[in-house]
């Protein structure tokens, strides 16, 4: 087992590794069509993929910790604590997605492939809430907004972009 203070800061990092890298996964679109002659948008799309598998890389060493170093007995019973929960979620919606992420599956599902990544945002606003609300007593809103806000940024920005375009 490990002391807690190693525990904590396994957690931290790994956490804010996933989180990192789902939010450079989940801008690399915006960013290309925003700057569409910038390099920076064309290699994160390039490469959006890599962040994606990154992302969940670090999500299931996260949980491998947790499941390492929390007795049975607790997992269960705070399972459906929200800021446990959110996580769980995140965890669970991120494995088809990985799954799914080599070039042959790409092209074996063709649109449904899309359509399965759509799933992405849910996974993203499951893992914001869960690092804000992991500690319930103690909410980490500011740290979670501070990695999380290009991502509501970009998306009011295509939201916005959407109904402009319809008009
Ligand atoms: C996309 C999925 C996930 C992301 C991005 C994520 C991110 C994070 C981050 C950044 C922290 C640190 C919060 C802070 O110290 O301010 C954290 C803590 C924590 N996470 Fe996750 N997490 C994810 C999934 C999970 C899952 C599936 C579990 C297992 C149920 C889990 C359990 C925990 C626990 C127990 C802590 C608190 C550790 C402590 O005692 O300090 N997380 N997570």
């Amino acid at each position: 087992m490990a002391g807690e203070a190693d525990y904590d800061m396994l957690m931290h990092l790994t956490g804010e590794f996933a989180g990192r890298f789902l939010v450079i996964s989940l801008i690399a679109t915006p960013v290309a069509m925003i700057f569409p002659k910038g390099k920076v948008g064309k290699w994160l799309v390039r490469n959006r993929r890599f962040f994606g598998v990154g992302a969940f890389a670090y999500t299931l060493l996260h949980t491998i910790f947790y499941l390492i170093e929390i007795p049975l007995e607790k997992v269960v019973n705070e399972f459906f604590e929200i800021g446990i929960l959110t996580g769980w979620i995140a965890f669970f919606v991120f494995i088809p997605l990985a799954m799914t992420s080599t070039d042959a599956a790409v092209r074996r599902m063709g649109v449904s492939w899309k359509k399965l990544q759509r799933w992405v945002y849910l996974a993203a606003i499951m893992a914001f809430l869960h690092w804000a609300l992991v500690n319930v007593q103690d909410p980490h809103w500011k740290p979670a907004l501070v990695h999380f806000s290009p991502v509501i940024i970009f998306s009011i920005y295509r939201i916005w972009k959407h109904y402009q375009q319809k008009q």
